[in-house]
C-alpha cells in the first residue's frame, strides 16, 4: 500500500527524504509527494503522478530546502491517480499538511460537516479530511496535540499519519492504527516510515508503533502516547537485523532476478530455523483438534501447498482459507488453531483473520518475514522466516521459504502424530539440505533455455498451469507470477480438473505448462502425464517441467520440456517452482513490463 516517511533533523533533510520514498516506493508507486518545513512559515508541498524519480525531477524535490518534512508514494484507493489526489494533503489555511496510508471509512460525513463549517476540499481522497479536521480543531482547541488526538479520535477506518505544522515546526506528528508505522533513531536525527526501508540506511534503531498510539517526534527525541488517554508509554527499541545492502540490487537488472538468485541462501536460512522452535510450534498446532492455514495471494499457495504436506507426511486435515474470506467461511473457537503465512506481516487480510480468529478463542500461528510486523506481534506462536528484505513486488524467494519451513512443520507433526519415525525426518530433511544446491544448478544452468522458451511464446496470451496433488499449489502459484509480472492471462489447475470443460479452450491461442512429478511417484506421474497426452492430442502446446530422469522416455507428449535436477518426491516441487519463477520472469522481461514494480499492484497490501 502507500508509502509514508518523515525525517527530522538539524540540517536539510530533502535528499534523505526523498531517498525514504524511494526505498518505499514498492508499497505503491502511482503518483509522490512531499511537505519540508524550513525553521517557520507554512509547510512547502510538492507532488504529482508517476515514479518518484519522475516526480522527483519534474517538480525539483531536492530544491526544497527544511529540516523536517514528511513525504509518501501512492497507491490509490480513494479518487484517481491525479496531481490533486497525490498526498501530502493540506487544510485551507495551508498550515497543517498530512500524509496517510490506509482508509478513513467515516471520510464522507466528515467532509459533508467541514464543508458546511466553509472547508473547501481540492481532491477526491479521503486524507483531504483529516487535515481540515486538524485545522477546525485547532482553531478551537488553539492545541497541535489536542487538536490532533480529537481529529484522530474522529476517524473510522485505519490510517498511519503524519502531521506538519506551521504552529510547531521542530516535529512532525504521527498516529497509527491497523496501518503500520514506525519510529527510526538516528543520532541528532530522527525518521518515521511504513517500514524499515523507509530509514535503514541511516539507522538500524526502531520503535514501532501500536494501533491507536501517536508519537511526537523531534531531532532529538520522540515521545509516543495512548490516542485515548494521552498517557505516555515506554516503548521498546528494536535493533534491525537487515542491512541497506541486503535492499540493494547488488548487479542483478531487477530485484525480482536477484531475489529469486537468493533462494539457495533462504532455504539454508529455513533449515537453520532450530529444532526446538519448530517442535513447539508444531506441539501447539497439534494441541488443537482443528486447523486452519490461511494466507492471501501468493501466500494462499503456500498455505495450499501446506494442506497437502499436512496430510500427505502427518495424517492432518486442515481447512484452507483465503484470508480476505476467512471470517465468512471459518468456524473458529477455542478447538482451533489458525496458522497463517505472510512475507511482510502487514497484509490487512491476513491480519484480520488472525484477529478474527483470536476473537473466536483460536490459537494463531503465522510464517512471516518482517520481524516486529503486526502479524509478528499479534499471533501466538511465530516463526520469522529470515528471508531478508523482498524489494520485487513479486514474492519469489519469501514464498520459496515458507513452502519450505511449512514441509519442516509437516514433518515434525507426522513425528508426533506417529505417522513418521525420527528416521524419517532425518531422511526427508537431508533431502531438504539438498535444495540450495539443486536451485544454483537451476539457476546457473536452465535460465538461459527458460530465456529462450520464454521470448519463442511471450506472444501467446493464454495460459494453462497444470499439476496434480502437491503440484496443484504449484500451478496455481506459478500462474499468479504470470499474470502479477508479465500481465498475461494464466490459470492454475488441477490436470486432472482439465477434462471436465476448460480442455474445450486448447487452441493455438492457449500454451499448458505440466508440472510433472518425479517418475518414482509412480500414480501421481501417470497421471499428470495422461493430462499431457490429452492436450497433445488436441494439437495444444505443452511445456512440460520435470526431474532428471535415468531413462527418459523418448515419447514424452511436451512441445518443449525443462529438465530439473533429479529430486525425491518430497522436495521436487521446489525446483518446478523456481523454473516457473524464471520463466515469468523472462516473459515480462521480454514483453518490456515493469517486473519490479507491476501495473496496478503494491507489495503490502494495507487496505481491505
Ligand atoms: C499482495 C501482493 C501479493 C502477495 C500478497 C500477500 O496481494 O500483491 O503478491 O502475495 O499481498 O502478501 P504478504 O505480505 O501477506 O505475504
Amino acid at each position: 500500500m502507500c508509502g509514508i516517511a518523515g525525517v527530522v533533523a538539524l540540517g536539510n533533510i530533502s535528499e534523505k527524504l526523498v531517498s525514504s520514498i524511494r526505498s518505499l516506493e514498492y508499497r505503491g508507486y502511482d503518483s509522490c509527494g512531499i511537505a519540508v518545513i524550513n525553521g517557520s512559515g507554512k509547510p512547502s508541498v510538492r507532488k504529482n503522478i508517476g515514479s518518484v524519480e519522475e516526480v522527483s525531477e519534474k517538480e525539483n524535490f531536492l530544491d526544497l530546502h527544511g529540516n523536517v518534512g514528511i513525504a509518501h508514494t501512492r497507491w490509490a484507493t480513494h479518487g484517481g491517480v491525479t496531481k490533486l489526489n497525490s498526498h501530502p494533503h493540506s487544510s485551507c489555511d495551508g498550515l497543517f499538511t498530512v500524509v496517510h496510508n490506509g482508509i478513513i471509512s467515516n471520510y464522507i460525513s466528515l467532509r459533508e460537516k467541514l464543508e458546511k463549517k466553509g472547508h473547501v476540499f481540492v481532491s477526491a481522497t479521503d486524507t483531504e479530511s483529516i487535515a481540515h479536521l486538524i485545522e477546525e480543531n485547532y482553531s478551537k482547541l488553539k492545541s497541535v496535540e489536542k487538536a490532533f488526538t480529537a481529529t484522530l479520535k474522529a476517524l473510522d477506518g485505519t490510517y498511519a499519519v503524519a502531521l506538519l505544522t506551521a504552529h510547531e515546526p521542530d516535529r512532525i506528528y504521527c498516529a497509527r492504527k491497523e496501518s503500520p508505522l514506525i519510529l527510526g533513531l538516528g543520532v541528532e536525527e530522527n525518521y518515521i516510515g511504513s517500514d524499515f526501508n523507509a530509514f535503514i540506511e541511516n539507522t538500524k534503531s526502531a520503535v514501532i508503533l501500536d494501533d491507536n498510539e501517536y508519537a511526537i517526534v523531534t531531532h532529538d527525541g520522540y515521545v509516543v502516547k495512548r490516542i485515548s488517554s494521552g498517557e505516555m508509554v515506554v516503548k521498546q527499541v528494536l535493533e534491525i537485523m537487515w542491512d541497506s545492502e541486503m535492499a540493494q540490487k547488488g548487479g542483478f537488472p531487477h530485484y525480482m532476478l536477484k531475489e529469486i538468485h537468493e533462494q539457495p541462501q533462504v532455504v539454508r536460512t529455513a533449515m537453520n530455523i532450530e529444532e526446538d522452535r519448530l517442535m513447539k510450534f508444531a506441539e501447539a498446532i497439534a494441541d488443537k483438534p482443528r486447523l486452519y492455514l490461511t494466507g492471501v495471494g501468493t501466500t494462499f499457495y503456500v498455505a495450499q501447498f501446506a494442506q497437502y504436506y499436512f496430510s500427505a507426511y502427518a495424517g492432518v486435515t486442515a481447512s484452507l482459507a483465503s484470508s480476505d474470506e476467512f471470517k465468512f467461511m471459518a468456524n473458529v473457537d477455542d478447538d482451533v488453531f489458525v496458522l497463517a503465512a505472510s512475507q511482510s506481516g502487514e497484509t490487512y487480510d491476513t491480519l484480520s483473520a488472525l484477529r478474527h480468529a483470536k476473537a473466536g478463542g483460536a490459537v494463531t500461528g503465522a510464517i512471516v518475514n518482517v520481524m516486529g510486523s503486526s502479524m509478528a506481534r499479534t499471533v501466538d506462536h511465530l516463526i520469522l522466516q529470515g528471508s531478508g528484505p523482498e524489494i520485487c513486488v513479486i514474492s519469489t524467494k519469501a514464498a520459496l521459504s515458507q513452502m519450505v519451513i511449512m514441509a519442516r512443520l509437516a514433518l515434525r507433526l507426522g513425528l508426533l502424530n506417529g505417522k513418521l519415525t525420527a528416521k524419517d525426518v532425518k531422511a526427508r530433511e537431508k533431502e531438504l539440505d539438498a535444495v540450495p544446491k539443486g536451485i544454483e544448478k537451476i539457476l546457473n544452468e536452465k535460465s538461459g533455455f527458460i530465456h529462450t522458451i520464454a521470448k519463442e511464446q511471450s506472444h501467446i496470451p493464454h495460459w494453462l498451469y497444470l499439476g496434480r496433488g502437491r503440484y496443484y499449489p504449484i500451478a496455481r502459484e506459478s500462474a499468479l507470477k504470470m499474470k502479477e509480472v508479465a500481465y498475461v492471462h494464466a490459470e492454475g489447475m488441477p490436470s486432472g480438473f482439465l477434462k471436465h470443460g476448460t480442455i474445450a479452450l486448447i487452441d493455438d491461442n492457449l500454451n499448458c505448462v505440466v508440472f510433472m512429478p518425479p517418475e518414482e511417484d509412480a500414480e501421481l506421474y501417470k497421471l499428470t502425464l495422461s493430462s499431457a497426452e490429452e492436450i497433445r492430442a488436441r494439437n495444444g502446446y505443452v511445456l512440460g517441467v520435470m526431474s532428471e530422469s535415468k531413462s527418459p522416455s523418448k515419447h514424452l507428449p511436451f512441445s518443449e520440456t525443462i529438465i530439473l535436477p533429479k529430486a525425491p518426491p518430497f522436495t521436487a516441487p521446489f525446483f518446478e517452482m523456481v523454473a516457473a519463477q524464471l520463466f515469468s520472469y523472462f516473459t515480462a522481461t521480454t514483453l518490456k513490463r515493469n517486473v519490479d514494480r507491476p501495473r496496478s499492484l503494491a507489495k503490502s497490501v494495507t487496505v481491505a
